[in-house]
């Protein structure tokens, strides 16, 4: 499987998403701005990812004795929507608040460790996940996801992903289709990727499919991931992800989200108040650079949607299944030890 990112004595590494599949280039952040910059422009994506480079992003800016407060402004300021980066943001000041007084090689040494521990523990949260999942997935079926969940949008391994890859190691004899999720095309490109990597049977198909094959019958279930879900089981996820759960649930088809529990965020009520990234509307007029629209076109382009929690069979974490009402499971999931 792939390595997402990793702390290296020359820097933060990375594979450059923005350039898969067509090129395997890794990019070395050497500053907590050129983390920044690399969550922005999404050559690392996908929630726990961005949480543990904003981690590693933390712990850099330490080593570099920058200005504590500015490093988490300037990190968390860099996507609006994944409550992993907040989650992460926070696990860094509050180690850093505990070692005050503490002297600065052992304060470095220590956010750098905390950091590491973040991404390695991703990697055992999303294979506890995949166990989870794996019973529900049918076997002799397709399943279908949106976006990229796997080993690319996490430190290894992937949520919905993890889920299939699970379901495939238990050896259940399944296949995979792969939304492609314009604008971005991270399901064409990320997804189809791995998946064809690990040689678990993919189709790709544009997004505008997705009903057709819904109403097929051929589809088993539904899996994707998340980058926020609320208190009462809204989960905000890649654009597109609030249809497909609609037309699964018109044609009886199980949709699950997989997600670990640091992309709960119960202080929220309802996914009404989950904040929507919008990024440029050149990702809308543009394939690869190429227009494909006319100039001046007015463009929307929000980079999420909420799914509310009706739609959603299960929400599957590293602590077990959620299912409604959700204000109750989600809060026992979240207070559960892990
Ligand atoms: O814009 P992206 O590529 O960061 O969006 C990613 C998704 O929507 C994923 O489904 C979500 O972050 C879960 S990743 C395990």
């Amino acid at each position: 499987m792939v390595e997402t990112i990793e702390w290296t004595d020359a820097g933060v590494v990375m594979i450059d998403q923005t350039r898969l599949p067509r090129e395997q280039v890794f990019v070395t952040c050497r500053s907590y701005v050129e983390v920044a910059v690399a969550i922005r422009s999404m050559v690392i994506r996908g929630a726990p990812a961005i949480g543990v480079a904003a981690a590693m992003g933390v712990a850099l800016g330490v080593q570099e004795d920058a200005d504590f407060e500015r490093v988490c402004e300037t990190l968390a300021s860099t996507r609006p929507t994944a409550v992993n980066l907040f989650w992460a943001i926070d696990r860094m000041r509050t180690l850093r608040a505990s070692l005050k007084g503490v002297p600065r090689e052992e304060l470095v040494r220590r956010m750098i460790e905390e950091a590491k521990k973040i991404r390695l523990d991703d990697i055992a949260i999303c294979r506890a996940m995949g166990k989870h999942g794996a019973a529900l997935v049918p076997d002799g079926k397709t399943v279908l996801t949106h976006c990229n969940a796997g080993a690319l949008a996490t430190a290894g391994y992937g949520t919905a992903l993890g889920v299939i890859r699970a379901a495939a190691e238990a050896g259940k004899n399944i296949d995979v289709f792969a939304d492609e999720t314009r604008p971005f095309l991270q399901g064409a490109r990320l997804t189809a990727w791995e998946l064809q990597q690990d040689g678990i049977p993919t189709t790709l198909i544009t997004d505008n499919m997705a009903g057709h094959f819904l109403h097929s019958g051929r589809i088993g279930c539904v899996v994707v991931g998340a980058d926020r879900i609320a208190a009462n089981g809204d989960v905000a996820n890649k654009i597109g992800t609030y249809s497909l759960a609609v037309l699964a649930k018109e044609n009886n088809v199980p949709f699950y989200v997989a997600a670990p529990v640091s992309t709960f965020d119960l202080t929220l009520e309802s996914g009404d108040s989950i904040p929507i990234e919008q990024r440029s509307a050149e990702e809308v007029t543009h394939v690869f650079g190429v227009p494909v629209a006319p100039e001046n076109i007015a463009v929307e382009n929000p980079a999420f949607d909420v799914t509310p929690a009706r739609y959603v069979t299960a929400i599957i974490s590293e602590r077990g299944v959620a299912r409604a009402p959700y204000e109750e499971s989600l809060r026992r999931l979240a207070e559960a030890k892990s």
